[in-house]
């Protein structure tokens, strides 16, 4: 038995083709005892069957085979199941017949509290506790709840059935067939799914209310959520409507499943999962109120639906053939998910939000410990590792670059073809690079390799020399080392107007161009701003000579830049800062260019540039510290006086979210006339919490300034802001609260609000949120950490949420050593 230990995948003598699974919930006990049929095809010779099963009683007598004509029953020798593989390995008496044959095998478990696998999740129904059962399988946790062939290419059909309460609604991927009522217990059966992964099979059983709605083509649609709240399903479900017809047309493909349910889950550890026809959610990501909720929370649920609904054709009717290729589900989901939000909301310009995605791939991918997008991976508990930002966003940005250099059209026309030739089965990053070579001639798979198969990415230098352009690749390191990294690089650029946009493939590490060559002989020379990555449409970075620089900057200040572009530039100019390459002081006088910035994008990121940069001046230059302050201040002064506290009639959704953005960096620079401002409003707030004063989308940077002002000696503030969690009811609500609550600058008040958080008022998954700590606490968060160590691996340890409570608690300690040597001469431009 042993030479199937250790093995990263399953061995292929056995392949199943269609389970017929029982389960029967006991939502007191937190057991479960569930039953499986699974038919097999035995392809080569073999007195084995090995499949996974984890945490899962499986004894001896409860396991036997049945061939094709049912005439013979075999039962195993040996049954053993191997908790570090996670395999079940049934050793038969004799060897099995080649064909078809059912292996049956009846099982318990337990209903855990770890949100993997079949796990419980907690509610209030009439001020009373509740329990429901929900399934989460991504990455390889159906094994939990019942044997299978968890690997994603192991694709079956699936026939369950489930024994619960008679009162609770139970849901599946697919419709109820079924439904027999005896006393107290239900039994509920499904049709039949179509063929796929394990990895997407669901169940959920508790107490829900619904809103319904239908696609042109009559696929009903639900959104779940607990009783007595359905009015806030009603936003997600007009959204999840309109993407499915949207991407039917995009991938001329139909939505494969008759239904389509959504469902808001209160304890759950990622932010949503696609399964099958049964769309299991975080409450903050499904659920919108229209009183309560934010700009921001209702942007959020429109991307993560339209993310989870790509999902069904780029992932669950085409899914990868293993977990190698997670990015192309990830990485094209997300980068679609822009597509479907665009189309739904115009007027928030998503496209140039997309960059934020873009800036944190390549923050990432920038350290020499970075990995590439196609990775090895040898056992199951490595996967949950590349859920993570270069799968999602370089991933999806590696897309865009691509869309962009072929062409739109075609992309999409070579998307759908790759659809249909691997639909109901899977496909490897391969297969749709020879989709998109076949619709475009365009070397795609040469082009792409160099992106995907290896990490980092380069910065292009370009500089300008009489009437040449000089173009230098090298891989980007923010530790300012050199990496050895080689791209074929798509550069695109404009000469002083979006009108003059010339592009080629950067092959070797440097080219030479004269001028003439992309403007031709009559063009008036080369005094004009020219500007690289146009639309920041690829995934590198680029740095400009001194000249090109500060021809470009007076281009920023003129606006005569797009808002991506303007993005870019500001973004490079620091990633570069960052990594030695540029003075501290070019990145300062950069910044002041975009005083009169309106985009929404731009100013974001100029706040949280702004917010790195006085961190890093707060321990580098001590004595400085106030001089930044003061210039980020006056930096948002213009904007702050644009946006005011209160909504302005008819203004824009990005207006809306900008306003909390810019107040709340104002209250953390500590800004005076803000903090006195936000506390005015916090009373108003906590004598009605409906007051027209505090408006959702200033709420937060309410929070944080009432925290900035509270201390271990005066914590009204504090106390007030935990009633107001305490009685919240909308969890985007109490989430805004904890990401405020260890704004103080008081190391105890922190330390009290980092234990609040693993209190029982705050849910597991929602503890993460508040460790969004002042640099004064950084210390404490660090000992904090240490501290409950135990208790934090024991609670998170074998799921990805782990890696926030370390990545939150230690980014703010590691900070760049360049600063020592801040210019003074900066000085001149506060
Ligand atoms: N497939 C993932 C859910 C998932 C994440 C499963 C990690 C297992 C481990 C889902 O499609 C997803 O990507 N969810 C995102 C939200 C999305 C809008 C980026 C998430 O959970 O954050
Ligand atoms: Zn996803």
């Amino acid at each position: 038995m042993d030479q199937f230990k250790g093995q990263p995948r399953l061995p292929k003598f056995v392949v199943p083709k269609r389970y017929d699974i029982r389960l029967k919930p006991d939502l007191v006990a937190h057991r479960f005892a569930g039953s499986v049929a699974v038919n097999l095809d035995i392809v080569a010779a073999t007195s084995f069957i090995v499949l996974n099963a984890a945490e899962l009683d499986v004894s001896n007598d409860a396991v036997s085979f049945t061939n094709q004509d049912s005439s013979k029953v075999i039962k195993p020798s040996r049954v053993e199941l191997f908790e570090n593989d996670e395999i079940l390995v049934l050793e038969f008496p004799e060897e099995l017949p080649i064909g078809f044959g059912v292996l049956s095998i009846r099982f318990e478990g337990i209903l855990n509290d770890r949100m993997k696998g079949f796990y419980r999740s907690t509610y209030e129904h009439n001020g009373e506790k509740k329990t429901m059962a929900v399934t989460q399988f991504e990455p390889a946790d159906a094994r939990r709840c019942f044997p299978c062939w968890d690997e994603p290419a192991c694709k079956a059909t699936f026939k369950i059935t489930l024994d619960v309460p008679s009162e609770l609604v139970a849901l599946s991927n697919m419709p109820i067939v079924e439904e027999i009522t005896d006393g107290d217990l239900k039994t509920v059966s499904y049709q039949e799914s179509p063929i796929m992964s394990t990895y997407l099979v669901a169940v959920v059983v508790g107490l829900f209310d619904y809103v319904e709605d239908h696609t042109s083509d009559g696929v009903k649609v639900r959104v779940y959520c607990q009783v007595g709240k359905a009015n806030q399903g009603k936003f997600a479900l007009d959204v999840a409507v309109k993407t499915l017809e949207l991407y039917k047309g995009y991938f001329a493909t139909p939505y494969s499943l008759p239904k389509l349910d959504m469902i808001a889950i209160p304890d759950f550890a990622a932010g949503a999962m696609e399964n099958y026809g049964l769309v299991t959610y975080r409450e903050t990501a499904l659920l919108y109120d229209d009183q309560h909720s934010a700009a921001a929370n209702k942007q959020r649920v429109a991307t993560v639906v339209a993310h989870e609904l790509a999902h069904q054709w780029f992932g669950n009717l085409v899914t990868m053939e293993w977990w190698t290729h997670l990015w192309l589900n990830e990485g094209f989901a997300t980068w679609v998910s822009y597509l479907a939000t665009d189309s739904c909301f115009p007027e928030w310009k998503i496209w140039s939000q997309f960059l934020h995605e873009s800036t944190e791939g390549l923050k990432l991918d920038g350290l020499a410990e970075s990995h590439p997008i196609e990775v090895e991976i040898n056992h199951a508990c490595e996967i949950d590792e590349i859920f993570d930002a270069i799968s999602y966003r370089k991933g999806a940005s590696v897309i865009r670059m691509l869309q962009s250099y072929l062409g739109a059209e075609c992309f999409q026309r070579s998307l759908a073809s790759y659809i249909k030739r691997h639909a109901c089965s899977n496909a490897k990053t391969e297969d749709l690079w020879a989709a998109l070579e076949e619709g475009s001639g365009e070397p795609v798979n040469k082009l792409m390799t160099s992106w995907t198969k290896q990490k980092g990415y380069p910065v292009v230098s370009v500089k300008i020399n009489d009437q040449k352009l000089e173009f230098n690749q090298s891989q980007f390191l923010s530790s300012g080392a050199q990496g050895e990294g080689h791209w074929i690089v798509p550069i695109t650029l404009c000469f002083g107007s979006y009108d003059v946009h010339k592009s080629f493939l950067l092959q070797s590490k440097s080219e030479t161009h004269d001028v003439k060559d992309f403007l031709g002989s009559t063009h008036k020379g080369l005094n004009c701003w020219i500007k690289l990555n146009v639309d920041q449409a690829g995934f590198y970075r680029v740095k400009y000579d001194e000249l090109l620089a500060a021809r470009l900057r007076y281009a920023v200040e003129k606006q005569l830049l797009s808002a991506s572009d303007r993005f870019g530039i500001l973004d490079d100019s620091f990633a570069l800062c960052m990594a030695c390459q540029e003075s501290l002081t070019s990145l300062i006088n950069l910044m002041g260019s975009y005083r009169e910035e309106v985009d929404y994008t731009v100013l974001s990121n100029l706040i949280t540039i702004s917010l790195k940069v006085q961190r890093i001046a707060a321990d580098a230059v001590p004595d400085l510290l106030e001089y930044f302050k003061q210039f980020f201040i006056n930096l948002f002064q213009y904007s702050a006086e644009r946006l005011g506290w209160e909504p302005k009639p008819g203004e824009s959704h990005v207006d809306a979210m900008l306003r909390g953005e810019i107040l709340t960096a104002l209250a953390m620079f500590g800004h005076d006339l803000t903090l006195d401002e936000a506390s005015k409003r916090f009373q108003a707030f906590l004598e009605n919490r409906n007051t027209p004063l505090l408006p959702p989308d200033i709420r937060k940077a309410a929070y944080v300034a009432v925290m900035q002002r509270a201390s271990k000696s005066n914590r009204s503030g504090y106390e007030s802001l935990l009633k107001v969690y305490k009685e919240a009811d909308l969890s985007q609500e109490k989430t805004r609260i904890l990401g405020s609550l260890a704004s103080s600058r008081d190391p105890d008040l922190i330390l009290e609000a980092l234990n609040f958080m693993l209190s029982s008022e705050v849910r597991s998954q929602d503890a993460v949120f508040g460790l969004a700590v002042t640099r004064e606490g950084r210390d404490v968060a660090w000992a904090w950490l240490k501290e409950n160590w135990e208790h934090l691996i024991k609670t998170y340890g074998s799921g990805f949420l782990i890696t926030r409570f370390v990545g939150a608690v230690v980014s703010p300690v590691c900070l760049m050593p360049l600063y020592m040597l801040c210019p003074i001469g900066f000085l001149s431009t506060l």
